[in-house]
C-alpha cells in the first residue's frame, strides 16, 4: 500500500484532529503519501481529496473540531453514491482509508469495504460512548470534563439558593455521558435511557433529600431519556416544591480542546489504523478495551450488544445520597 486517505464523518468530537494528525504524520513516517477528504463522505463523493503533508497537520492537536470538516451524508447510504466514491479513491491510486466517526460513518466504511473492496479502517470518535466493542470513544473524556465543569458551576449557585437542578446532556440512546458527569459531579440522580425511571421515586427522593438538609439537588439526564423542561413539569406535578431550574448544555459539549487521555488514544489509534493498513488489512476498527488497544472485524464490532454499567451507575447513586 502506497497511498491512503482519511476522513471525518459524523458530528465532530474533541480529539478528532489529534488523531488526523497521528494518521498524517505518522503515515509519512512509514514512507506513505497521504491524503484528506473534506467533509466526510460527502467530499468523498464530491472528490475533494488532497495531499497532506507534516506541516498541514501543525497546531492542531489542541483544537476541538475537525480541521477536515465534517458531515452526516445521507446519500452514502446508496449504493450508486459509494460507487462515485470508490471511483474517486481509485483515480488517486487510494487504497485505504481511516475512517473517523461514529456508528453510522462505520456503517458506511463497512459497506465501502464489503461492496468495492476500499480498505476501511474507523477510529471510533463520537463523544457519545456508544459503540459496544470499545470501553471508550475518542472525545467522551473531554465532553465528560466539559459537563463536570458545567455541573460545578451549577452545583455553587444551586446551592446558594436551595434548588432543585436538571442538567440535560447529549449522547443520543447513550446514557454514558451522564453517567460518567454524574458519578464525578456527585449527582444525586441520574436518568439514562439504558435503565427505566420511576417518577413517583424520583419525587419522593428528592422531597427526602430536602427534608434531610441537602442544599442542592443535581439530576443529570440524558436526551435519550426526556427533555429537561418535560422533566421538571413531571416533577411538579408530582408534587415538587420549591425552585426546579433547568440547564440543557447542548452543543458546547462538542467543542473544546481535547483531554491528555483523549489525545493519548487519538495517537495510539491512529497509529494503528496505519499499521492494519500497512498490513494490508480493511474492513476493521481500532478501539481500546481493559487498557489495551484492540482491532476487530468491522462488522463484528457493530453486531455487539452495547452494555450499560450498571454496577457504577449503582455506585453513582450510593455517593449521591
Ligand atoms: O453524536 C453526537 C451528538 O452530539 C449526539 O450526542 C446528539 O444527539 C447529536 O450528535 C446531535 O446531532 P447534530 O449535530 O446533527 O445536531
Amino acid at each position: 500500500m502506497r497511498k491512503i486517505a482519511v476522513l471525518t464523518s459524523g458530528g465532530d468530537a474533541p480529539g478528532m484532529n489529534a488523531a488526523i494528525r497521528a494518521v498524517t504524520r505518522y503515515a509519512i513516517e512509514q514512507g506513505l503519501e497521504i491524503y484528506g477528504v473534506e467533509r466526510g463522505y460527502t467530499g468523498l463523493i464530491n472528490n475533494k481529496i488532497f495531499q497532506m503533508n507534516r506541516r498541514s497537520v501543525s497546531d492542531i492537536i489542541q483544537r476541538g473540531g475537525t480541521i477536515l470538516k465534517t458531515s452526516r451524508c445521507e446519500e452514502f447510504i446508496q449504493k450508486d453514491y459509494r460507487q462515485i466514491a470508490a471511483e474517486n479513491l481509485e483515480a488517486y491510486g487510494i487504497e485505504g482509508l481511516v475512517v473517523i466517526g461514529g456508528d453510522g460513518s462505520f456503517r458506511g466504511a463497512k459497506d465501502l469495504f464489503v461492496d468495492f473492496g476500499v480498505k476501511t479502517i474507523g477510529i471510533p470518535g463520537t463523544i457519545d460512548n456508544d459503540l459496544s466493542y470499545t470501553d471508550f470513544t475518542l472525545g467522551f473524556d473531554t465532553t465528560v470534563n466539559t459537563v463536570l465543569s458545567a455541573i460545578n458551576n451549577l452545583r455553587d449557585t444551586m446551592t446558594s439558593h436551595d434548588r432543585v437542578c436538571i442538567i440535560e446532556v447529549m449522547g443520543r440512546k447513550c446514557g454514558d455521558i451522564a453517567l460518567y458527569a454524574g458519578i464525578g459531579g456527585g449527582a444525586e440522580s441520574i436518568l439514562v435511557p439504558e435503565l427505566p425511571f420511576d417518577e413517583k421515586e424520583l419525587v419522593r427522593k428528592i422531597k427526602t433529600n430536602q427534608r434531610i438538609g441537602k442544599t442542592s439537588d443535581i439530576i443529570v439526564l440524558a436526551e435519550g431519556v426526556c427533555k429537561a423542561e418535560a422533566l421538571k413539569q413531571k416533577l411538579k406535578d408530582g408534587g415538587v416544591t420549591g425552585s426546579i431550574k433547568t440547564t440543557t448544555l447542548g452543543y458546547i459539549q462538542r467543542g473544546g480542546t481535547p483531554s491528555m487521555q483523549d489525545r493519548l488514544l487519538a495517537a495510539e489509534f491512529g497509529i494503528r489504523a496505519v499499521n492494519l493498513l500497512i498490513e494490508g488489512k480493511g474492513g476493521r476498527v481500532v478501539g481500546i478495551r481493559n487498557n489495551q488497544i484492540v482491532d476487530d472485524d468491522i462488522s463484528e464490532a457493530l453486531a455487539m450488544p452495547r452494555k450499560f454499567n450498571e454496577e457504577l451507575y449503582k455506585y453513582a447513586l450510593t455517593l449521591g445520597k
